[in-house]
């Protein structure tokens, strides 16, 4: 091996890559020319490798040659590599152009139930009066749903809540959400703000105002020194956060075996006004929910002292009341889960 032969070798291989780098046609193949040319054990080292066969003195003209073939190579490598990158990074772009301008699939965007629209807002009334929600059984024990609310066994006023049994002696479908009231008195000492709200079952015959399945919103207030007054403030001041400020409201003597004065609330009806229509049977009000004082009997049942502690009570129907805001026309439309008419509150 001697000098011209080590020289023209290299120039040789420079010919030959730089040849090689301008018919590449892709940056992989681009990659393994250069590693098998400049790479660790490339062509360019194994010809260098010749090089400890010269004398000292030529040693180094070699060794300049040699990095003249080597910034050479690596240029016409970064030049072609740079072409490459522009022609594939092109032909990505156009294979996987999209038009921007193609309108999108639209979303179907759900919304709530209006039942369960009504829930929240009455919910979100009585918060600010302190109340706080609770759940109770949908399954419940005949003592509960009836006997400790003042309803015993074969009392003609079981006739108010026409009963689905479960196979289960002693249990049932609950008729109301009032044996909430129970759980909450037996669970928690005095005082007491709750709403339960709950779905409810009856063995009803179905139309446009009766399901067997529906749903109830009960408030329970317990403390010393409530009132029927205290009661009277707190519905008015939920009629008007629910259906508008300044509508008139009214009690009007109820009967349940649980409270005790009982009252009907109504609402100056909201379609006439008070006038009298067709919607409020031409009595101008609306009955929007029953209530009425916590019994004594029903206070002792849970152990508490009647002369200490007085509550009062108040059970609705959110569908109902879902039905007088949006002026709905039959209950069934809240279980057939018709879309046509669910999407219309959003
Ligand atoms: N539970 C009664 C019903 O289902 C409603 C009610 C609740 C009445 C609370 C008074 C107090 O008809």
């Amino acid at each position: 091996m001697d000098l011209a032969q080590l020289t023209h070798d290299l120039e040789a291989l420079a010919a030959e890559t730089r040849a090689a780098v301008a018919a590449a046609t892709d940056s992989v193949g681009l990659e393994s020319l250069e590693l098998d040319v400049l790479g660790k054990k490339g062509r360019l080292t194994v010809v260098l490798r010749g090089i400890g066969a010269l004398p000292v003195d030529e040693r180094p003209k070699v060794g300049a040659i040699a990095n003249q073939v080597r910034s050479g190579i690596e240029a016409a490598i970064a030049g072609r590599r740079r072409d490459l990158g522009e022609s594939e990074l092109e032909a990505r772009l156009a294979a996987e152009r999209i038009d921007v301008t193609t309108p999108g699939r639209p979303f179907r965007r759900g919304s709530l139930h209006p039942g369960v629209e009504a829930m929240a807002e009455i919910a979100r009334i009585f918060a600010q009066f302190g109340f706080v929600v609770h759940e109770s059984p949908e399954i419940e024990d005949d003592r509960t749903n009836f006997q400790m609310l003042n309803i015993p066994p074969d009392h003609p006023a079981r006739d108010l809540w026409d009963t689905l049994y479960v196979d289960v002696p002693g249990y049932l479908l609950r008729t109301h959400t009032s044996p909430g009231q129970i759980r909450v008195m037996e669970s928690t000492p005095p005082p007491i703000r709750v709403l339960l709200p709950g779905r409810c079952f009856r063995y009803e015959a179905i139309d446009a105002s009766h399901a067997s399945e529906f749903f109830q919103v009960e408030g329970l207030m317990v403390d010393e020194g409530t009132t029927l007054g205290d009661l009277r403030g707190l519905l008015e001041a939920f009629a008007h956060g629910m259906f508008g400020p300044g509508r008139k409201t009214r009690f009007r003597p109820g009967y349940y075996p649980f409270t005790e004065p009982s009252v009907a609330f109504d609402v100056e009806c909201l379609v006439c006004g008070g006038v009298g229509c067709p919607v409020c049977g031409r009595s101008g009000w609306l009955t929007i929910l029953g209530a009425g004082m916590v019994h004594p009997v029903v206070l002792r049942n849970v152990g508490l002292d009647p002369e200490r502690y007085q509550g009062f009570a108040f059970g609705m129907g959110p569908e109902r009341i879902s039905m007088l805001r949006h002026r709905i026309n039959d209950l069934r439309l809240f279980m057939e889960n018709d879309l046509r008419f669910l999407e219309q509150f959003r």
